[in-house]
């Protein structure tokens, strides 16, 4: 395991544990899902994060972080509604790359977007942007989604 990795897993250890801390006995969801936009965001330095809820039929803007961004992304469009569609995380190393990307913004070159689900039930998605080509792999994927099911 190189340094960087076992840094960045360290990272997201700590992480997890002030999430929980954060959400503590909270139950209102927008107030749950802002802290961890920021906490996220900040930990990480991250371009752009933030969650896109389902309404609708439409994934709307939810709280996030970073420059302004698109409001609604229709099913299977973009990463965020492939995310949405398949149901699956998608890692997208360079998003220039990637058919039908929505670029909210152009410093962007990579990102990671995972499905929220709550009860079971797809609810939204989280969505994290970077100006860094290549910055997310499978442990992102696998901490943030741990913490977004301390959401549920
Ligand atoms: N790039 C996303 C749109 C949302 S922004 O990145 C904030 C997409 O292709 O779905």
């Amino acid at each position: 395991m190189t340094t960087t990795i076992s840094v960045k897993i360290d990272s997201y250890k700590s992480l997890v544990k002030q999430a929980k801390c954060l959400i503590g006995e909270e139950t209102n969801l927008i107030a749950n899902l802002s802290n961890i936009t920021s906490l996220v965001h900040y930990t990480f330095d991250f371009w752009w994060s933030g969650f896109y809820l389902l309404d609708d039929n439409e994934l709307v803007l939810g709280p996030f972080q970073g420059p302004v961004a698109c409001t609604r992304i229709g099913y299977g469009k973009g990463v965020c509604g492939t995310a949405w569609q398949t149901n699956k995380v998608q890692i997208i190393p360079n998003v220039h790359e990637f058919p039908g990307h929505i670029a909210c913004n152009a410093e962007s070159n990579s990102e990671l977007v995972i499905p929220f689900t709550r009860n079971n039930v797809f609810y939204g998605v989280f969505d994290i942007d970077s100006k860094k080509f290549d910055n997310f792999d499978e442990i992102d994927a696998q901490y943030l989604s741990e913490i977004l099911n301390l959401l549920n």
